[in-house]
């Protein structure tokens, strides 16, 4: 039974990937901060399908101290049950913000988790991914289209707008994915990002002041549920030979930003690496 991890996978999007994953056959591990939302989603899972594989890690990724242990307790579930393999990670956990606020590294929050936990999950698993020529799927968005990385000032700490912070973050999933590409995908791995749509989640009410959630309540009900992004991730996990595109919308590929460039992924790595204190390298 092949293996995938998901992060964010206790709501919205990331759970109804999980659970359309757990039908395909797969053994999720998911990946979440909340001990009672990750018991709900996996009742919730196993009333849907009773004999469904799943497993929760409870982690806070948005510190890069929780990310590393993380990693190492899914390896060791991966060694002793999986013989060190794994067939997918899914970077689907997000947050949106309404502030300026940082994690425990000092890094602004919306950056940290949106792409940082990511990254410096992936780095930590890719040993297990490489073992099963494995696939990786960033969690996107539309959002990333018409913005530019601010590289003088990525953190957007002076005159911070939570908006762009959030399409930064997702420029941010596009280039990571590309860079992987570029370094890994003749060894077999092959990265994607999923642009899910406007989807009716809460992702906009969570720890949001008053006008961003109030934005959000309404926005959200013209959303399609998130069982409608979950079949692009199915789509993308249950294809013998790994797709060729990056960008991918309703199980189809979709054309991207021009700033999604070798030269920008290049960038984000060197930038990444150093505030995550890793070297990815090459296979
Ligand atoms: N909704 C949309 O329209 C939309 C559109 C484009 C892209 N996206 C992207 O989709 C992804 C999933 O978002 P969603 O809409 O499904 O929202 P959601 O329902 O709020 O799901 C977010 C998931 O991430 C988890 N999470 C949040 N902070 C975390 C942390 N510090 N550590 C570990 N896990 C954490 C949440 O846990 P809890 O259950 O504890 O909150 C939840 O499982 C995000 O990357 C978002 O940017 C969403």
């Amino acid at each position: 039974m092949n293996t995938i991890v998901i992060t964010g996978a206790s709501s919205g999007i990331g759970l109804e990937t999980a659970l359309a994953l757990t039908r395909q056959g797969f053994n999720i591990l998911g990946v979440a901060r909340s001990e009672s939302n990750c018991n709900k989603a996996k009742e919730r899972i196993l009333s849907e399908n009773p004999n469904a594989k799943c497993t929760y890690f409870l982690a806070d990724l948005m510190q890069q101290r929780e990310v590393v242990r993380v990693a190492e307790e899914i390896t060791s579930y991966l060694n002793e049950k999986c013989n060190g393999e794994l067939y997918a990670l899914i970077n689907n956990a997000g947050c949106v913000r309404s502030w300026y606020m940082t994690t425990d590294e000092g890094y602004e929050q919306q950056f940290a988790l949106n792409h940082l936990a990511g990254f410096l999950l992936t780095h930590k698993l890719l040993p297990a991914l490489k073992k099963a020529n494995g696939r990786i799927i960033m969690t996107g968005s539309q959002s990333h289209k018409g913005i530019k990385v601010r590289w003088d000032n990525i953190m957007l700490c002076h005159r911070y707008n939570p908006l762009t912070a959030y399409k930064q973050s997702k420029l941010c999933n596009m280039l990571f994915a590309k860079g992987l590409n570029d370094r890994y995908a003749e060894d077999g791995i092959r990265a994607y990002v999923v642009d899910p749509g406007l989807v009716n989640t809460d992702i906009g009410n969570k720890e949001t002041g008053g006008l961003v959630n109030f934005i959000w309540s309404l926005r959200k009900r013209h959303g399609v549920p998130p069982s409608v992004p979950a079949k692009t991730y199915a789509f993308l996990c249950e294809q013998k030979n790994t797709p060729e595109g990056l960008y991918y919308y309703l199980c189809k590929e979709k054309k991207y930003s021009k700033q999604v460039t070798s030269e920008n992924a290049d960038r984000l790595f060197e930038l990444s690496e150093r505030l995550c204190d890793i070297h990815y390298g090459k296979v």
